[in-house]
């Protein structure tokens, strides 16, 4: 493609985590409603999109690197922008680093991808990283299509500062969508194919709208209204803080049959001087004491955490006491990262920041406990009668892939369709999947 004509196919690479898979399809949905064709090699392209991450390890070197593999065998690139956290908080060094980024767009102001790039198409070279976010939601175009489970995000934005975290300085102060948008968006989504909706936010259980009747509502009010459309058969969401665990959320567990027996619910650590030193506002204890109200609400939950080792300080003691958090809860899965300073934030320049080796050991024997655990889990749900929601083939010939209520990927040999809600006795469990037999006699149910 030369510099002066606007590309008539794009790719958009989302990394990270599935708010930036969220807005990695709705740039698409944007690029497709300018007439552009969306090709999944990249180097088909005119347009590449790197929507990127910045929570962790080296992201702007691998920008960069992402960036230089881009040029093609003549030479050429194609119309490069770099979208996401990194471009939200590094864009003009991008800029002035990589001569051949022409667009760089944060976040919060991606609806202005098209006239960025028809702009760039003629030589200028482009950068808007504004934070307020209601602006780009009205100015998405309608959703259309969707595979059988959705992302819906429904809140963007941290308040809550903890010290390790890029999150408040690259997606900005925390805002809610209002209620009637995101019930019309859910309602398209089931409209074009989902029988799962996924709502998302930074911090999705700090949402809070105003309902129809003008009451204020959190997210157990709008899952219970989302529950109210017919063929939308789950509601899940993630990405959940302590905090705001308010009561008509761990009640609904209880009550709203749609919603899936699932929580992610991020501790970070076990040990009360580490959270302090995070600002995370909960105690070990606390954090406990909410998991067996979960519990009591609903007795299967399957639970997800995150957590950090190596935070400045961390010392042998403190780390066990993640580790005994960790038995006392029994977790179904769980994600763990080695700390990672993150330019700007406050625990970057701590004293005391942990050696590379004491953090893979400790990440390690984390790893290995989480494991044990999640294979129990598992285990345990072998026997088990549910349903699986199919999303895609598996490798083997007539095999699916899908996912049960608590989350677990299931697979089974029978016949059956894509989107397809199916009845599964779980029959072989292995620590990341679970070997299911079909029992429903109505394909296609
Ligand atoms: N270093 C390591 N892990 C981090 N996370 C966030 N910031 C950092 C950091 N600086 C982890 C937290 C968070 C998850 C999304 O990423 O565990 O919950
Ligand atoms: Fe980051 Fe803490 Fe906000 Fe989560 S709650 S996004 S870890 S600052």
């Amino acid at each position: 493609m030369s510099s002066d004509t606007t590309p008539r196919t794009f790719h958009v690479k989302s990394f990270g985590c599935q708010m930036n898979v969220y807005d990695g399809e709705r740039m698409a949905e944007l690029l497709a409603a300018q007439g552009m064709t969306a090709v999944d090699e990249r180097e088909a392209a005119d347009l590449v999109v790197l929507n990127t991450c910045h929570i962790r390890e080296k992201a702007t070197e691998k920008v960069y690197s992402d960036i230089g593999r881009l040029r093609r065998e003549d030479g050429s690139n194609p119309l490069i922008a770099v979208a996401g956290c990194v471009a939200q908080a590094e864009g003009e060094e991008i800029m002035t680093r990589a001569p051949q980024v022409r667009v760089v767009v944060g976040p919060q102001a991606y609806h202005r991808l098209p006239d960025m790039v028809a702009a760039a198409a003629s030589g200028t070279r482009e950068t808007e990283t504004d934070m307020p976010a209601e602006a780009k939601f009205a100015a998405l175009p309608q959703r259309r299509k969707s595979g059988p489970s959705a992302f819906l995000t429904i809140q963007e934005g941290c308040d809550k500062f903890c010290t390790y975290c890029v999150v408040p300085y690259t997606r900005g102060a925390e805002i809610s969508r209002p209620y009637a948008d995101l019930v019309e968006e859910a309602r398209l989504l089931v409209e074009g194919g989902a029988r799962e909706i996924t709502l998302l936010g930074q911090n999705v259980n700090a949402w809070h709208g105003e309902d129809d009747k003008g009451r204020t509502i959190g997210l157990a009010g709008l899952a219970a209204e989302l529950a109210r459309l017919p063929d939308l058969a789950r509601i899940r969401y993630t990405t959940s803080h302590p905090a705001d665990m308010d009561d008509a959320l761990i009640e609904a567990h209880g009550t709203n049959d749609k919603l899936m027996p699932f929580l992610h619910l991020p501790v970070q650590s076990g040990n009360d001087r580490v959270l302090k030193a995070m600002n995370r506002s909960h105690s070990a204890e606390s954090y406990l004491k909410i998991i067996e109200r979960v519990r009591a609400a609903r007795p299967d939950i399957a639970l997800s955490g995150d957590f950090i080792v190596g935070f400045p300080g961390e010392t042998e003691a403190e780390f066990a006491d993640t580790l005994a958090l960790i038995d006392a809860t029994r977790y179904a899965q769980a994600f763990s990262f080695k700390y990672s300073p993150r330019p700007g934030t406050p625990a970057a320049t701590m004293d005391d920041q942990i050696a590379a080796e004491i953090m893979d050991d400790r990440l390690k024997r984390l790893q290995t406990a989480i494991t044990r655990d999640q294979l129990a889990f598992n285990r345990a749900s072998v026997g088990k009668r549910c349903q699986v929601l199919i999303e895609r083939r598996g490798r083997q010939p007539g095999q699916w892939l899908g996912k049960s209520p608590w989350l677990q990927s299931v697979h089974f040999t029978d016949e059956a369709a894509i989107g397809d809600l199916v009845e599964v006795e779980l029959i072989e469990a292995g620590p990341n999947s679970i070997a299911g037999r079909r029992i429903d006699s109505t394909p296609g149910a």
